[in-house]
């Protein structure tokens, strides 16, 4: 049974308002407004069978936030408002756009906590000046405040839409939550901005999602603070295109046994994503993200004679022509009766954010649910929507989409409202 009715409005605050973030928000007006279907999200077109053989709309089976009842906001050190974010990314038409740009123009987001020393490709002008990482996390924490009362919110989310940052790896510093605050009271310079935002977050009582590969959630400081704050995490990066595609074929490949001896994933992309990504420290944190996946579908010590001597390689290039519209292609080289090689040749002409934004209302919206049903921690059942999902006790996630799914599924006819 769901704790409590979602009977107020929930604000949905998103530090960065790039290309993922204005289609969001863009999106979820058009919907409201009749101009579009939010297609490719399961919160919203979704089915579950709920044990009876007639499978329900899980709008209607939990007590999820409408969508009318959203309030957006974020921080962006370069993004004037959300239409010029959106006609900057160009993902979406003027068909849309012009019919929004009323509402658009009017979010307009706070100035943000950003350092180039983790993104050195992007200059920010729209930045805060409080001279330290201690008081920047106060002025966060002022932030969600002040949105909060602004629109009289008893309930906000946060989903990091913001660029993805220079490589790093947890230390010291990551340990606890004392050992983080005395971080930020120090400066410390292993102190990724992403990082400032999750702890203002938790502080706030805010579930957060991270839609990057950022080191941003998957810290012991930031997990022992979502527990003892009773607050909801999901992390990390956005399972979208290429990677989405791996987990949909990886599972079929294996489940009738076929040989796989080389998995070559290459993209073009030219989007501000592409262009921070073209950076070799930036890229090192995606990669790893996009790495971890096809291990744990094809269980390779299982299966040494199928699996054992797979070359994996994932590269992106960043090629401006293609602005939002990635192309991914996969060379995959499999094997099968007696050994004999075969290939499998996918094209994915995609659109990035097309494809990301109905992932961060369903993990705004599913974050919430949880929250409100008292669930606290690593949401492992939300591994769904991630390239790289967090798990409550540290273990290998799993990556099957379809084992993600039924995970999804059954945890959410467990909060099934009454
Ligand atoms: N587009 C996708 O399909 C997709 C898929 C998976 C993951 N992601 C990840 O989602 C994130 C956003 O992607 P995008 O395509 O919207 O990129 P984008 O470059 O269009 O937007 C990112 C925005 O974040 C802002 N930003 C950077 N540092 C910030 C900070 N410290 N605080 C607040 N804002 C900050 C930038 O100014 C920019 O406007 C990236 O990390 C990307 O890797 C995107």
């Amino acid at each position: 049974m769901s704790s409590s009715q979602p009977s107020s409005r929930l604000g949905i605050l998103l530090p960065g308002l790039g290309a993922v973030g204005s289609t969001l928000i863009a999106g979820v007006l058009a919907a409201r407004n009749g101009l579009g279907s939010p297609i490719g999200s399961l919160s919203q077109l979704g089915r579950v069978d709920p044990g009876d053989g007639h499978p329900r709309p899980i709008r209607e089976l939990v007590d999820l936030a409408s969508l009318d009842d959203i309030v957006f906001s974020g921080w962006d050190p370069i993004t004037p408002n959300a239409l010029e974010a959106a006609r900057t990314s160009g993902v979406l038409g003027a068909e849309h756009l012009d019919a929004l740009s009323g509402e658009l123009e009017g979010i307009i987001p706070m100035d943000a906590v950003f350092d180039q020393t983790w993104v050195s490709r992007l200059d920010g002008v729209r930045v805060k000046s409080t001279g330290g990482h201690w008081a920047s996390a106060e002025a966060l924490i002022d932030d969600i405040a002040r949105f909060r009362a602004e629109h009289d919110l008893e309930r906000v989310v946060m989903v990091w839409c913001g660029s993805t940052e220079a490589f790093s790896e947890p230390c010291e510093i990551h340990d606890t939550v004392a050992a983080f605050e005395a971080a930020l009271r120090a400066d410390d310079p292993r102190v990724a901005p992403s990082q400032i935002y999750a702890y203002a977050a938790l502080q706030s009582d805010v579930p957060v999602a991270n839609g990057s590969p950022n080191l941003m959630l998957d810290l012991p400081c930031m997990v022992e603070l979502a527990e003892s704050r009773g607050v909801p995490i999901a992390g990390r990066d956005f399972k979208t295109g290429q990677t989405l595609m791996k987990t949909i074929l990886a599972p079929g490949l294996r489940a009738r046994m076929l040989g796989i001896r080389g998995w070559y994933s290459t993209n073009i992309l030219g989007n501000r994503d592409g262009y921070v990504l073209d950076d070799p420290a930036n890229f090192r944190t995606k990669e790893l993200s996009k790495l971890g996946v096809l291990e744990s579908i094809l269980e390779p010590d299982e299966h040494p004679d199928l699996y054992g001597e797979l070359d994996h390689v994932v590269r992106i290039n960043y090629y401006p022509p293609r602005g939002d519209d990635k192309e991914g292609w996969d060379n995959i080289d499999i094997f099968g009766w007696l050994g004999y090689p075969m290939q499998i040749k996918v094209d994915f002409l995609c659109r990035d954010s097309i494809l990301a934004a109905p992932i961060a209302l369903d993990l705004a919206l599913f974050l919430d649910l949880a929250h409100r049903n008292g669930s606290a921690g690593v949401q492992d059942w939300l591994g769904f929507y991630l390239k790289a999902p967090q798990t409550a006790d540290g273990s290998e996630p799993d990556h099957d989409l379809f084992h993600q799914l039924t995970a999804l599924e059954t945890q959410l006819l467990q909060w099934r409202a009454g």
